[in-house]
């Protein structure tokens, strides 16, 4: 199975059989990265960022490093792209430099349009609707400490984002069962539910929506939530806080409705007191820093495979 120059926009353009070599991939450069020192020698990346990064950032530039090739990081506003000169001419111009494209963006469709108009492979690094490479990362992570990823529970509290958008993605190619616990009016987009639904068809994976948190927890393997106000929702904060809080964070008295081995996931960056009290993310269910590693296992199994 070859991904070879393949872009990787969203889960939903992959089947379950590629995510899961994805998967193996990662945990193969794991146990051997001496073996893959050299798979991006003479490669070079450009990294743009639209908006701030932590993980992606440093774990794909340390991902790339590791396996020989070379990452430029460059801020969109420092680039001709932040006095207006377009994605497309931006695309056209790099893809004479460097082997492959990782962008992290408020749009999606300056993905799309990325991707359309170099020949090079485009990675997203994060936009409004996708997060791919975090809910991979993440499927990493449970498969990691479950040793299976079927017919476990990921119960999402919170608000219907990007990140929740990419998990219903992944769940559903995987088979795990998703549950969603959104305030109303908050809920992931149409168009994704249905393609989480339409994929459950063949995984046999079962997807719900509540305005229930107690509900969306029950029995759960897998209790996951991020922050109420995501990158450029930031004018929205105070209405966003007055809806979200108390009822949709993430504490301890909400894990009794879970199973017992239960863990706490977060995407990171977290604000405690706000999605989730410290209890929980810094307490003995959490898993979020393992999560935070996984990212960059990930990265290294990803492009070993695309490049
Ligand atoms: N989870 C994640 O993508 O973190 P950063 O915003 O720090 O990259
Ligand atoms: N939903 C968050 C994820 C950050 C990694 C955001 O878009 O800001």
């Amino acid at each position: 199975m070859s991904l070879k120059g393949r872009d990787f926009l969203t889960l939903s353009d992959f089947s379950a059989d590629e995510l899961w070599h994805i998967l193996e991939k990662a945990l193969e450069v794991e146990k051997n990265l001496n073996n893959f020192s050299g798979v991006l020698a003479g490669k070079f990346f450009a990294l743009i960022f639209e908006k701030p990064s932590t993980r992606t950032r440093v774990s794909f530039e340390v991902a790339i490093r590791q396996l020989g090739g070379f990452p430029l990081t460059l801020n969109w506003v420092e680039l001709q792209l932040g006095r207006g000169e377009t994605v497309r001419d931006t695309a056209k111009t790099l893809e004479r430099y460097v082997h492959g494209i990782i962008a992290r963006v408020n749009e999606h469709k300056t993905l799309l349009e990325l991707a359309k108009s170099a020949e090079i492979p485009v990675i997203n690094a994060l936009s409004n609707l996708y997060h791919p490479c975090q809910a991979l990362a993440d499927m990493l992570t449970v498969y990691k400490l479950k040793g299976r990823l079927k017919g476990l529970k990921l119960a999402w509290v919170g608000d219907g984002n990007n990140v929740c958008h990419s998990l219903l993605v992944a769940c559903s190619k995987f088979g795990l069962d998703v549950s969603v616990a959104t305030p109303k009016g908050y809920e992931p987009k149409k168009e994704v539910l249905e393609k989480a639904l339409e994929e459950a068809k063949n995984s046999g994976s079962k997807i719900e929506l509540t305005n229930n948190p107690e509900e969306a927890v029950k029995d759960a393997d897998i209790v996951y939530t991020d922050t109420f106000v995501s990158m450029g929702k930031e004018a929205e904060k105070r209405k966003r806080l007055k809806v979200f809080l108390p009822n949709f964070q993430v504490t301890l008295k909400l894990f009794n409705h879970t199973k017992k081995d239960c863990v706490f996931m977060h995407c990171l960056p977290a604000k405690r007191g706000e999605e989730v009290t410290s209890e929980v993310i810094d307490g003995p269910r959490s898993v979020v820093w393992f999560q935070a590693e996984n990212r960059l296992h990930l990265q290294r199994g990803l492009l070993t495979l695309i490049f």
